[in-house]
């Protein structure tokens, strides 16, 4: 039997959402979505008719009594007004989880004030919601039963990798931030497909199928990634006519780049 038996999630925006789904659909616990607001709750309570473990609610403070796991999905500057509201009502041995880019595990106890209560600051990306992605995350106060729960309970939504809290912001503009290029690329792909005459949506397709294939080879190929365009750019070919071209027109800058401004003070 999980640690975890009832789960509320509080915030039902993109990413309270795609975290309260995964839970539903990957494991047994009670969740319950609190929103202070009942028009995105309803959306959701549609979605998922058919889970009997869901409850939605707009009373925040009350959402979390008998919570063994609190999941915080609003915007940053809301976390310090839902803590002060639910901080009477979470129970001692709870795991608070908190999604909130840049409110990392010190801070999080700080508003919190309370020793026996463990916190995790996540940094997953909405790709959670079909069991994909990468997802970092800094524990502090939390026993490794517990942590061993947590992983359990993502492991079917996202990769998710325990690291120092000085490794997060890396985390976070690799991969969180990194989702939006790849969309980009694909984006960017289709337009070129549209010139070559196929439709913007089957463009969309086929590139997509393109990309995911190569992540596929990646994930399974011993091979370097180096050593994966050699075995598709013949010498003299076309494709390293296409690859040399990328460069030329400052791809790998352009990529390095768009991964460090993020975090460029
Ligand atoms: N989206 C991503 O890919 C991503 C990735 C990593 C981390 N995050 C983090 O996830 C968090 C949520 O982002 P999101 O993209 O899901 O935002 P979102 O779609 O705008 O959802 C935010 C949710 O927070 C609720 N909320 C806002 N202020 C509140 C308050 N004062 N009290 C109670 N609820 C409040 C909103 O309620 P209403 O419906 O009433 O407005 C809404 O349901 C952020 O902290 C963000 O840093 C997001």
């Amino acid at each position: 039997m999980s640690l975890y038996n009832k789960i509320t999630v509080i915030g039902a925006g993109n990413m309270g959402s795609a975290i309260a789904g995964g839970l539903l659909k990957y494991s047994h616990s009670e969740v319950c979505v609190a929103n202070r607001s009942i028009g995105r709750l309803k959306s959701f309570k549609v979605t998922f008719s058919e889970a009997p473990n869901l409850t939605v609610t707009t009373d925040i403070a009350a959402s979390v009594k008998d919570s063994s796991l609190v999941v915080l999905a609003v915007k940053p500057w809301a976390i310090k007004e839902v803590l002060n509201q639910v901080r009477p009502n979470l129970r001692d041995d709870s795991v608070v989880v908190s999604v909130a880019a840049g409110i990392g595990p010190a801070e999080l106890q700080k508003l919190i004030d309370r020793d026996s209560i463990g916190v995790i600051y996540m940094i997953p990306n909405t790709a959670l919601q079909v069991g994909k992605g990468m997802t970092f995350a800094a524990a502090a106060g939390v026993d490794k039963e517990k942590l061993d729960e947590i992983h359990a309970l993502f492991a079917p939504m996202t990769r998710l990798k325990f690291v120092d809290e000085s490794k997060m912001e890396a985390g976070m503009a690799l991969c969180s931030c990194g989702i939006a290029y790849v969309y980009r690329f694909i984006a960017a792909a289709a337009q070129a497909g549209v010139e070559l005459g196929f439709s913007y949506d089957e463009a969309v397709e086929y590139f997509t199928a393109t990309v995911s294939g190569a992540t596929a080879v990646i994930e399974s190929s011993d091979l370097t990634l180096q050593q994966l365009v050699n075995a598709v750019t013949t010498p003299g070919g076309i494709t390293i006519r296409g690859v040399n071209q990328l460069e030329r027109q400052g791809f790998t800058a352009a990529v390095i780049d768009s991964i460090l401004t993020p975090l460029k003070k």
